[in-house]
């Protein structure tokens, strides 16, 4: 299992923000998480990725059972693309070195990327659809080309998971269905690379669903 969350609950003062969580992911499912504002998806993507801890319930994340691994070491095996990081980077930085970033999970780029890291950025920029981009300011793009640029910096790290949220807000209709047609080209067009085993992120690709609220 990738994800193993059994009966997990979060409670805030006197109220639950999740309640009795039941999920499993197997490698290479991709998830959808759907629910109202509020109603608990961030809540528990930062429970995945170890930054907030449940109240009570147990999780597993790639086999490492939470309380008994190193998480910052798990981390690593987790690409994670959200709006709140796209605010905390750099905006003098190119597509680039945003995505070069992305290998030592840093905020700024603050070593230097040798030959094969620069070539594996480029890859990942072609596979986005990016290509074109690689030297323009990432404050120069546009709301739908920071989030393909996000998920190659998730990716250039060969997360086993990537975890996306809410990767389409202030996307217009058009290009959100274009964006999720990009998430899905990188396995398609690469099945021997190491990709990502699983995605867990709002699309209207796959069938599974977790609804919330
Ligand atoms: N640290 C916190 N303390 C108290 N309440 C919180 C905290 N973090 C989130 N919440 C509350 O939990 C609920 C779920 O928030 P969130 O997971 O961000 O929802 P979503 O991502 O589905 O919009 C909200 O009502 C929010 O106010
Ligand atoms: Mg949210």
């Amino acid at each position: 299992m990738v994800i193993q969350i059994n009966n997990a609950s979060l409670k805030r003062d006197d109220t639950f923000i999740l309640k009795n969580i039941n999920w499993s992911v197997k490698p290479g499912q991709h998830w959808a998480i759907v629910g109202l504002n509020g109603s608990g998806k961030t809540t528990l993507l930062n429970i995945i990725n170890g930054y907030i801890w449940p109240t009570s319930g147990e999780i597993s994340v790639l086999g490492n059972k939470f309380g008994q691994c190193d998480l910052r070491q798990l981390r690593k095996s987790i690409g994670w693309v959200s709006s709140s990081l796209q605010e905390r980077l750099y905006g003098d930085e190119t597509a680039q070195e945003i995505v070069l970033s992305g290998k030592h999970a840093s905020i700024g780029l603050y070593v230097q990327p040798d030959h094969q890291d620069i070539a594996l950025a480029l890859g990942l920029l072609e596979q986005m659809g990016c290509s074109s981009l690689a030297n323009q300011p990432y404050k120069t793009l546009s709301q739908g080309e920071k989030q393909k640029i996000l998920i190659a910096r998730a990716l250039i790290s060969s997360p086993q998971l990537l975890i996306l949220d809410e990767p389409c807000t202030g996307l217009d209709l058009f290009a959100r269905e274009q964006f999720l047609d990009t998430v899905e080209k990188p396995k398609k067009s690469f099945p021997a690379l190491t990709f990502p085993t699983s995605l867990a992120y709002p699309s209207k690709l796959n069938g599974n669903m977790k609804e919330f609220g």
